[in-house]
């Protein structure tokens, strides 16, 4: 069981266990093992209106406190996950098969999130606008959404409860999250933190169960006035139209498709590493992944040998292990999408380079996978893989390159290696995505706005743009501020009065 791993086993516990009604429970799986964790319970949809109502209730004193006093708590929240992120790491790296490594650095990425909006609690700032009547004036003030949902990813079962909790808090807002069923434990983890840093109860509440029941529950209940969900384009757009009914403000982080750009001039064995850190991380199981390597002619043979030679180098196991590269997939389906991936390409006439199979150590371990031959007709360049296969197509020229690049439905991130900064800017223009590096394969920061056009979804997380998603505007007009002097001539001009 997971407790016996964690320094503090009464981490991984509900926060909301004493208001929010549970029906049965259900197992958490160690994909690499497929070793039972942990049981939690099944939120119904009573449980989901019980969360609500606690968030509701925790609201007003929660929103009254002070940006400070806001922040405050924050800052503890940040401490005690980088004071526990040794448990939190290997929760997570339990439930989702990352290696320990990377799910370390996830934990550092998910407490970033929760420094930077404690500082940016404190810069809210509304705005005074200049009149034409010497009697009024114009003051635009900043306040809490109200009770947000957060819907958070398998694949980043730490840093997507803070990327979303953390703004929503910081702005006044409570949230009421429902991490993916098959890893809650990182979220309930990370609740219980917040609890201890001080955050009142009931506004930030984990509920676990059935991904549907859930987001049904969440979507139609009008007391929720925001909705942040990141996951697949598909279940965004089920979730859009449930949120119509109550017209929730949406944030969606959807899937991607990035195209990797080498062009002729570029620093090959830097964009080999890019490539590597780019795709290969987590498994390839990243929305921001390298989904299609677009290579330009001249140098894409030097590109291919260099890229084959570093994925031969990765390696496979369970996460636990010291010197492990790649965990599992996280499931069955994902590890038969990337074969049917690879099987639909080499049946079009791609090759090969490395691996191409299910991994020796079996279940869902996967070899890390390069294919060359690849053409944009193929599901391996038309889908999002999310998982180890790096698929390369071979191009002329810069025209064809960014024409491929933007040939999809998905406009998330997308990366480019040159040396020449003509060309750099020429390309970023050109690219119809949110995000893109430039001779790095890494885009993530918590200082950073994160999202995309297109079928990709809206609205941003991280940055100053991410609290804003959890911020109203409103707009107060004051009169009468100097009786003698003040004439009604702006007032007139805008009414005709
Ligand atoms: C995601 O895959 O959804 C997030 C990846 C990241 O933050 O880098």
């Amino acid at each position: 069981m997971i407790e016996t791993m964690l320094t503090d086993p009464s981490l991984v516990r509900r926060a909301d266990a004493d208001r929010v009604p549970e029906e049965g429970g259900t197992s958490v799986v160690n994909p690499s093992t497929g070793e039972v964790l942990a049981r939690v319970p099944v939120i119904g949809a009573d449980g989901v209106r019980a969360a609500v109502d606690a968030a509701e209730d925790a609201l007003g004193p929660w929103s009254r406190r002070t940006a400070h006093e806001r922040a405050e708590v924050l800052r503890r929240w940040n401490t005690l996950i980088l004071e526990n992120r040794d448990d939190l790491a290997r929760t997570l790296t339990a439930e989702q098969g990352k290696p320990l490594r990377e799910a370390l650095g996830e934990i550092t990425y998910a407490a970033s999130f929760v420094a930077w909006y404690a500082e940016e609690a404190l810069r809210t700032y509304g705005e005074v606008i200049p009149t034409y009547d010497r009697d009024r004036r114009m003051v635009v003030v900043r306040e809490p959404v109200g009770v947000c949902a957060a819907i958070t990813p398998w694949n980043f079962p730490s840093a997507m409860v803070t990327r979303k909790a953390a703004p929503a808090l910081a702005a006044g807002c409570t949230v009421v999250a429902k991490p993916a069923p098959g890893t809650p434990l990182s979220a309930l983890a990370l609740a219980e933190l917040a609890l201890r840093a001080g955050l009142p109860s009931g506004a930030l509440s984990v509920v676990t169960g059935d991904a549907e029941t859930i987001g049904l529950a969440l979507t139609s209940d009008p007391r929720v006035r925001k909705l942040s969900f990141t996951g697949s384009t598909a279940v965004g757009r089920i979730l859009m139209r449930q949120a119509s009914a109550t017209l929730q403000r949406l944030s969606l982080e959807l899937g991607g498709n990035a195209p990797f750009l080498v062009l002729d001039d570029a620093d090959v064995d830097a964009a080999v590493l890019g490539c590597v850190e780019s795709k290969f991380r987590n498994s390839g199981q990243t929305c921001v992944c390298a989904n299609r390597i677009i290579v330009q002619r001249p140098v894409a043979e030097r590109f291919q040998a260099g890229l084959v030679a570093a994925v031969e180098r990765l390696r496979v196991g369970d996460g636990f292990e010291a010197g492990v590269d790649q965990g599992p997939l996280i499931d069955e389906a994902a590890a038969r999408k990337v074969e049917r991936h690879i099987g639909d390409a080499v049946a079009g006439g791609a090759v090969v380079l490395t691996g191409g199979r299910r991994h020796r150590l079996g279940g869902t371990f996967f070899e890390p996978t390069v294919i060359t031959g690849v053409t944009s007709d193929m599901a391996v360049a038309r889908e999002e893989t999310f998982g180890p296969v790096a698929p390369i197509l071979v191009v002329d020229d810069d025209e064809e390159a960014v024409r491929l690049a933007n040939d999809t439905a998905s406009g998330l991130a997308a990366y480019v290696y040159t040396r020449d900064v003509g060309r750099v800017w020429r390309t970023v223009e050109r690219l119809d995505v949110g995000m893109v590096g430039v001779n790095t394969g890494l885009l993530s920061s918590a200082f950073a706005p994160f999202g995309g056009r297109k079928e990709s979804g809206m609205g941003r997380e991280g940055a100053r743009a991410g609290i804003e998603e959890y911020l109203e505007t409103k707009y107060v007009a004051f009169a009468g501020l100097d009786p003698v002097e003040g004439g009604q001539d702006g007032h007139a001009q805008t009414t005709g009065r």
